[in-house]
C-alpha cells in the first residue's frame, strides 16, 4: 500500500484497492506518505552531516524513490546500510535492486527480535556497533500493538548504541490540535484495520517517553512535515505523525 501511495510499481491489486480506499476515506493520505519519506531523507542527511556512516533501517519497506543507501552513499561513499524488513516481498525487491552492492545488506527479520536482528550475519558483519550507528524506525512502530511493548523494543536497540549514535523515529498520531486532521488520521487507521498491518495511534507524550535519555535535536518531536522542512516561507501542513531524532551522548 505504501509503495502504491508513493507512486511505486512494486504492489499488487489487493494493495492498490485498499490504498485507493484509504485515499478516498482519508484525504491527505498521499501527502502524508510523501511527508514520511521526506522526513526520512532530511533525518538521514542530518545523521550523515553529523558524521554517522552506519545505518540500521528497521522496517525499511519496498525499495522506492530515495532509499536510505542512495541518500547516504551520495555523501559518504564508504558508508554501510543494513535494511531489515519482515515482509518477504519487500526483502525480495530490495535484494533484486541491490544485487552485489557490498556496502548494503538486506535481512529478512522481525524487528521485535532484537537479538536475532543484531546477530544476523548480514547485520553483524556489516555494522560495527563499537562505533556510532543510526537506527531508523520510520513509519513502522505504529504497526506494533501495545502487547508487543514497542517502548521496550526501542530501549533494547538503544542499549547497543555508543555515544555519537542516533535513533530516528516516526509514528502516526491523532494527538493533534486540529480535530479535522485527527479525524482524517483515524479514518486512515480504519482502512488499515482491514489490512494485514493494522495500526495503533499513540500520543505525543508516549512517543516522547520512548526517547528516554536521548538528546532530541531541534525542533524536538514534532509533526514529520515540520521537522526542519526544506521549504522556506509557509509552514508545511501537519499530517498527523510525530518524528524526532535523538542522539546518544
Ligand atoms: C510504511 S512502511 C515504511 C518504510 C520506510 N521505513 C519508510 O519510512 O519509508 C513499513 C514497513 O515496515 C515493515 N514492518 C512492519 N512491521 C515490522 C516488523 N515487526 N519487523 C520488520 N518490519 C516490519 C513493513 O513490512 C513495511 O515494509
Amino acid at each position: 500500500m505504501y509503495d502504491y501511495l508513493l507512486g511505486g510499481r512494486q504492489n499488487f491489486a489487493v494493495d492498490r484497492a485498499l490504498a485507493d480506499e484509504a485515499i478516498r476515506s482519508s484525504p491527505g493520505m498521499v501527502a502524508a506518505v510523501w511527508a514520511f519519506r521526506a522526513f526520512l531523507r532530511r533525518t538521514v542527511r542530518h545523521c550523515v552531516a553529523a558524521g554517522i556512516d552506519q545505518f540500521l533501517d528497521l522496517g525499511s519497506g519496498v525499495p522506492t524513490v530515495g532509499n536510505v543507501h542512495e541518500i547516504v552513499l551520495r555523501d559518504a561513499p564508504h558508508a554501510r546500510v543494513a535494511y531489515v524488513d519482515h515482509e518477504p516481498v519487500a526483502v525480495a525487491h530490495a535484494r533484486d535492486l541491490l544485487g552485489a552492492e557490498h556496502r548494503v545488506s538486506v535481512t529478512h527479520a522481525d524487528l521485535r527480535d532484537v537479538a536475532g536482528v543484531l546477530s544476523a550475519p548480514t547485520v553483524r558483519d556489516l555494522l560495527d556497533f563499537d562505533r556510532p550507528v543510526a537506527v531508523l524506525m520510520l513509519a513502522v512502530l505504529h504497526f506494533l500493538p501495545d502487547a508487543d511493548d514497542p517502548a521496550s523494543v526501542v530501549a533494547a536497540y538503544r542499549r547497543h548504541l555508543q555515544p555519537g549514535s542516533a535513533m530516528v523515529l516516526s509514528h502516526g498520531s491523532d494527538d493533534v490540535d486540529d480535530p479535522e486532521l485527527a479525524e482524517r488520521v483515524r479514518a486512515g487507521q480504519r482502512v488499515y484495520a482491514q489490512s494485514t498491518h493494522p495500526t495503533v495511534l499513540r500520543s505525543r507524550a508516549e512517543l516522547t517517553s520512548w526517547f528516554a535519555d536521548l538528546e532530541l535535536v531541534e525542533p524536538g518531536l514534532v509533526d514529520v512535515a515540520r521537522w526542519r522542512p526544506d521549504l522556506t516561507g509557509e509552514q508545511p501542513e501537519s499530517i498527523g505523525a510525530y518524528g524526532g531524532l535523538g542522539l546518544v551522548r
